[in-house]
């Protein structure tokens, strides 16, 4: 009983014939299967390139907003007009305060003076305001010994900083020197610290101010 329909099923497929087995897999091919996986390329592309203008976009916009000045943006606005406002960049002995704020005025004090008997003056100081080379190594190695400075003698340590400061904060802290409380002596660039730095770069003692004389 129960191998009835099996055997009905086989003797239907035993009478298809060869032709009409052909004709139904031609059907089967001429319907292609729907697509159901992957992406629609051209939304893709579109969404790429806005994300790509918006990244460039703001790249642009931190390189040249400058923070939506409006004496920038606006057109007519005329630099040259009275109360414009003008931009000066800082100068080097102004931004050597800084560092000099942090790191020189606990010792030389804010009016360059120092502190008789203990730390010599910066201000007026022919150490100071003499060769760049002796500046630059006293502040990279340190200086210790007898030192005359202003007729004065003092004989201390100082630190070195050469460690603790880059060439360019170095740079401008003694240019800031050189350039306050009357001092007048031209300023200090961060090659010339990063040369001095190179040429001394074995030096592993303080400075004496004798051996500094040796120095042009
Ligand atoms: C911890 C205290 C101290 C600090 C900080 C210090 N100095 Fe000095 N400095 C001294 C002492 C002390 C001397 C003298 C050393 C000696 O007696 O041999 C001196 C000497 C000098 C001299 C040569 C003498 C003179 O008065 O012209 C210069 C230039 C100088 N310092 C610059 C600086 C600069 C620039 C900084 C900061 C980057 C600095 N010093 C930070 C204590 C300090």
């Amino acid at each position: 009983m129960s191998a009835e329909p099996d055997k009905n099923f086989r003797l239907e497929q035993a009478c298809a014939t060869d032709d009409s087995i052909q004709q139904v897999h031609a059907q089967l091919q001429k319907t292609k299967p729907e697509k159901t996986g992957g992406y629609p390329l051209l939304p893709l592309g579109i969404l790429g390139l806005m994300c790509a203008a918006v990244f460039f976009g703001s790249i642009y916009l931190a390189h040249n907003s400058i923070r939506f000045d409006p004496l920038v943006y606006n057109e007519h606005a005329s630099r040259d007009k009275p109360g414009a406002q003008k931009i000066v960049p800082l100068t080097r002995a102004q931004l050597g305060k800084k560092v000099f704020d942090v790191t020189c005025i606990a010792c030389h004090q804010a009016n360059g003076l120092g502190l008789p008997g203990q730390y010599p003056p910066l201000a007026g100081s022919e150490w100071a305001t003499g060769s760049e080379e002796r500046v630059i190594r006293i502040v990279l190695h340190g200086l210790n010994g007898p030192i005359k400075v202003e007729g004065k003698d003092f004989n201390n340590v100082m630190a070195p900083l050469g460690e603790a400061l880059k060439d360019e904060q170095i740079a401008n802290a003694i240019s800031y020197v050189r350039a306050s409380w009357g001092n007048n002596a031209p300023e200090v660039t961060p090659e010339a610290v990063a040369k001095v730095r190179a040429e001394t770069a074995g030096r592993k003692t303080y400075w004496t101010a004798a051996e500094l004389e040796q120095v042009k």
